[in-house]
């Protein structure tokens, strides 16, 4: 099954990035495994997900995809497009995936509010894949066997924190998405995400 999704990807993305793409599917199925999640969804969304990090609005346009609508994103939050316009690189490649695919590439820079168990998986699996080199990977790794929804909301914490110290814009999904989950497990830590910070997951 994963032969088709590689090959295409590779005409999008480098080595370096489909390994990558392979790590975060395989890490993403276990954690499936674990929680009773759907293991061909996740393995799918996990090939997929950065799909469309090398792409820009004018080289989506070339090939007849039209996402001006993510050009606010593209100028304030850059590092978040590729997530957002994902989904439609994908309709172009493969007209029969399953809609569900569309929110686990769409959220997973971000995260968003009560994401369903397969979209927080690959959320998840982006940030802990085994050439990840976070502080805190190996830790939020082992609270993602346990708790979803408490390596979600770690996860959602240490970029915030990684953005603020970076001066980088915060996407408002971003926002959102540690409102929805701080309350799983972040000791009543507490920050002010006015000051803007985006990360390059
Ligand atoms: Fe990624
Ligand atoms: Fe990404």
């Amino acid at each position: 099954m994963s032969n088709k999704y590689i090959e295409v990807i590779s005409k999008y993305i480098s080595n370096k990035r489909l390994q990558h793409c392979i790590r975060v599917s395989e890490t993403a199925v276990r954690l499936a495994k674990i929680h009773g999640a759907n293991t061909s969804l996740v393995q799918k969304a996990g090939l997929l997900h950065d799909i469309a990090k090398n792409q820009t609005p004018s080289s989506m346009l070339a090939i007849g995809i039209d996402v001006s609508e993510f050009d606010d994103c593209w100028e304030q939050y850059p590092s978040v497009w590729h997530a957002l316009v994902g989904p439609q690189l994908i309709r172009y490649e493969f007209q029969d995936e399953p809609d569900e695919i569309d929110a686990m590439v769409r959220y997973h820079t971000t995260g968003y509010p009560d994401m369903n168990l397969e979209t927080a998986i690959i959320f998840i699996a982006d940030f802990i894949e085994p050439e990840r080199s976070h502080a805190r990977r190996l830790e939020i790794a082992n609270i993602a066997e346990k708790n979803v929804n408490e390596a979600v909301a770690w996860i959602t914490f240490e970029s915030i924190q990684k953005l603020k110290a970076k001066k980088v814009a915060i996407h408002p999904y971003t926002q959102e998405c540690w409102e929805s989950y701080c309350k799983y497990g972040v000791n009543g830590e507490k920050w002010h995400t006015n000051e803007d910070t985006e990360d390059s997951r």
